[in-house]
């Protein structure tokens, strides 16, 4: 859930004529989630939308999970991979998924996008652990850099261009509306006082882009394992204003307000994002807990109800031994994970932690991919051994 925006020039109401210089009338669409009763934008158009120019042919692109792998403590140490390719989607490897959820990575080489995506089918997540750049979209210009969630409504149709410099990125495709918690919003969607973070954290594109030229332009659409290549005339980029409360954003994990307690708090204090059948945690640097007995590290956990990934983006993690900086842990339900031997004893009388990680929950098991298997540690699911 984001708020009301709007960049360039719309007319006073919805749905009436609003005129070029030359007369015609500028094309209205709405892009509406939830059928007609989620957050929708009203974006104007120099050219209509739906003027296709030709459709070439789709290309397979899309990962298979590994079901018949055994129930393992999963790590996939994922921190010293270089680049994974040189264009941006060819360079995204999904490593774990189900049906709400697929995670990967994305270290592209190159800088720029000589076409336009669109994912079909799935709300874009993107967490810039190491790079920056901006993101060209429909909706206008939009500055990112190390540390921020990207949030991309589906369908919006985007452009990455990146600066000089190593490039890595988590990216979750979450096939639900990605939103802000609930529980931190009042009726009326707006953040409340108790929420970790609020609307000035949030970041809406900052300028509009509109091309009116014409040419051939490419958009490669991602929808049921497939890339569907569209051809147009006019540029996606021909907006002249919209306004909404569906849009990019960008959010950084350096403006999120840890919640600390006298006592170990829970997961939930640290949520971020909410889809459907999934949750989004933020570990920052924090305070520890202050009771005279606390024990900072995390007790032995077994949630019935989830699978839990955990990103490691910066510092030492403090509960466990072995894991650098952009690897993985999956620690799947149906078996409880914990800190590894000693953490227990090594945290108490700590007094904070320095550490960055991303928290992905599933309710719904995760399968890892053939693209994830180079990576897992083998050692891993033996590695609470004394
Ligand atoms: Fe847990």
């Amino acid at each position: 859930m984001t708020y009301y925006y709007k960049l360039g020039e719309i007319p006073p109401k919805r749905h009436i004529q609003f005129r070029q210089p030359d007369g015609s009338l500028y094309q209205e669409e709405l892009v509406s989630s939830k059928g007609f009763s989620g957050i929708y934008s009203n974006l104007y158009h120099i050219y209509p939308p739906t003027r296709v120019e030709k459709v070439l042919e789709s290309v397979p692109y899309g990962v298979k999970p590994l079901k018949d792998r055994p129930l393992l403590q999963t790590h996939l140490k994922t921190s010293q991979i270089g680049t994974t390719g040189e264009d941006y989607l060819e360079a995204r490897k999904m490593l774990m998924i189900n049906n709400d959820v697929h995670i990967g990575i994305c270290n592209p080489s190159g800088k720029q996008m000589d076409y336009y995506y669109k994912n079909g089918e799935a709300d874009e997540l993107i967490y810039v652990h190491d790079g920056s750049g901006w993101l060209y979209s429909q909706f206008g210009k939009l500055r990112f850099q190390k540390g921020d969630y990207i949030v991309i409504p589906r369908t919006t149709i985007y452009k990455m261009a990146f600066d000089e410099g190593e490039v890595r990125l988590l990216v979750c495709e979450i096939f639900s509306p990605i939103e802000t918690p609930r529980r931190y919003r009042n009726e009326l969607g707006q953040l409340l006082e108790h929420s970790p973070f609020c609307e000035r954290d949030i970041h809406p594109p900052s300028e509009l882009i509109t091309e009116r030229e014409q040419g051939e332009y490419l958009v490669k659409i991602k929808k049921n394992g497939f890339l569907h290549h569209y051809v147009y005339k006019h540029s996606p980029f021909d907006l002249v204003g919209w306004d909404g409360f569906l849009y990019p954003y960008t959010f950084s994990i350096y403006d999120f307000e840890p919640i600390t307690g006298r006592i170990h708090q829970p997961p939930p204090v640290h949520q971020t994002f909410q889809a459907h059948n999934l949750v989004v945690c933020s570990f920052v640097p924090r305070l520890f807990d202050y009771h005279p007995l606390a024990i900072p590290a995390p007790y032995n956990h077994s949630n019935i109800d989830s699978d839990e990934v955990l990103f490691y983006a910066e510092g030492e993690f403090m509960s466990r031994k072995g894991i650098d900086r952009g690897s993985f842990t999956l620690h799947p339900g149906g078996l409880p994970h914990g800190p590894h031997p000693g953490m227990i004893e090594k945290s108490i009388g700590k007094k904070e932690t320095h550490e960055y990680a991303v928290m992905i929950d599933t309710f719904r098991p995760l399968y890892i991919t053939e693209e994830a298997l180079p990576y897992v540690d083998e050692n891993y699911p033996m590695s609470w051994k004394e």
